[in-house]
């Protein structure tokens, strides 16, 4: 797989496992068979590179990106497979090359419809209705939906019409939220033929009465677990992304002693430090807290202090180790999902970060 250039100023390393990510993709349609899968691949496949993870996923019957500039590269790579654009055009010109290149539009409001409506497209688009079902951000109301759908369905410019929804919090099951959402969804596409579409990772592993025709798998398909209670290998899922460094350093801290920037880590007792060379200039999080887990030489060790540009303190007291040694911040042996919850954040953000520093597309 292609990493960038700025990968090769940096003792870091993110790799990728493809193996992985069809192991994920077939965990979706255990979940979920019969339906189709839509991988979602927006933020530069969730930071894995969307054009490596678009060849990987050639098992996948659609993707999804969120923005045109994605859909044309994806395009541009030879990528024949439908492809959804989330958040729609902007533009009778992005409107009229999604025409061109086959690439199909959510509509999530009126200016939409309207340039849709008013356009002369040289062949019609596929769109796909996004109904706001109680999130609160992209998507037609609920009052609207079917007058929305009317106008669609009987415009020579589209060719077919889906209806979609996204729930708010899927991840969290006993959320009163999503049987709303659900219920607002099933109201609204009752008496309508269209292909559905609602489920995220969670609601493809928790909410089955939500996949209708098609689920939208993002995060699980990485490798992460979307869920508090449930770990990624519970799950059956693999990491996608591997993000490795080396210790460049080691050295005795005494106690009393503090480590790192602001000091804010003062060392109770004499311990082995060790300096990982990895930071918040390679992706790693730079909220990540005292404790959070590192992996080296088959042992959990635990970040000290503050986060640096470039380099990390680990402790090392009573471990094996040598100035050399492979570091891994997540992957096979240490889930993304333990760093983000260390950090304040969730895997999505991590992955996207450490990935924009290795991988241009
Ligand atoms: C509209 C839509 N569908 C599906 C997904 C995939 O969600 P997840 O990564 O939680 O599976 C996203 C991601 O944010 C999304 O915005």
């Amino acid at each position: 797989m292609n990493d960038s250039p700025a990968s090769h100023w940096r003792r870091a390393r993110v790799t990728l496992n493809s193996n992985a990510l069809s192991n994920n993709l077939k965990r979706v349609r255990e979940f979920s068979p019969g339906c189709q899968v839509m991988a979602v691949i927006k933020a530069n496949g969730y930071g894995h590179g969307m054009l490596n993870v678009s060849t990987q996923l050639d098992d996948a019957d659609l993707f999804a990106v969120a923005m045109p500039e994605e859909a044309f590269a994806l395009r541009a790579s030879g990528c024949t497979k439908p492809v959804l654009v989330l958040h729609g055009f902007c533009s009778d010109e992005e409107l009229e090359k999604f025409s061109r290149l086959n690439i199909s539009t959510v509509v999530h409001q009126s200016c939409q419809l309207d340039l849709l409506l008013k356009s002369e497209l040289s062949k019609p688009v596929d769109v796909w209705l996004k109904v706001d079902t109680g999130m609160h951000r992209l998507g037609v109301s609920l009052e609207h939906a079917d007058s929305y759908f009317g106008r669609l369905r009987h415009s020579a410019n589209v060719e077919k019409v889906y209806m979609m929804s996204h729930f708010a919090n899927a991840d969290d099951k006993g959320n009163s939220l999503n049987n709303n959402q659900l219920e607002s969804f099933l109201n609204v596409i009752n008496g309508i033929e269209a292909g559905c579409s609602m489920a995220n990772s969670a609601a493809i592993m928790r909410l089955p009465k939500s996949h209708f025709e098609i689920v939208r798998p993002g995060i699980m398909l990485y490798g992460s677990s979307p869920f508090l209670d449930a770990s990624a290998a519970d799950l059956g899922l693999q990491a996608v992304m591997q993000f490795e460094s080396q210790l460049i350093d080691i050295k005795q801290i005494k106690a009393g002693e503090a480590i790192g920037y602001g000091s804010i880590f003062v060392a109770e007792k004499d311990l082995t430090m060790g300096v990982v060379a990895v930071g918040y200039g390679d992706g790693y999080p730079r909220h990540a807290k005292t404790g959070t887990p590192v992996w080296l030489n088959e042992q959990r060790c635990e970040l000290l202090g503050r986060v640096s540009m470039d380099s990390i303190s680990i402790d090392l007291t009573g471990a094996s180790a040598s100035i050399g040694d492979r570091v891994v911040l997540w992957g096979n042996e240490l889930s993304v999902d333990e760093v983000a919850a260390t950090s304040e954040t969730i895997a999505y953000e991590l992955l996207c970060n450490a990935g924009a520093a290795y991988f241009s597309a």
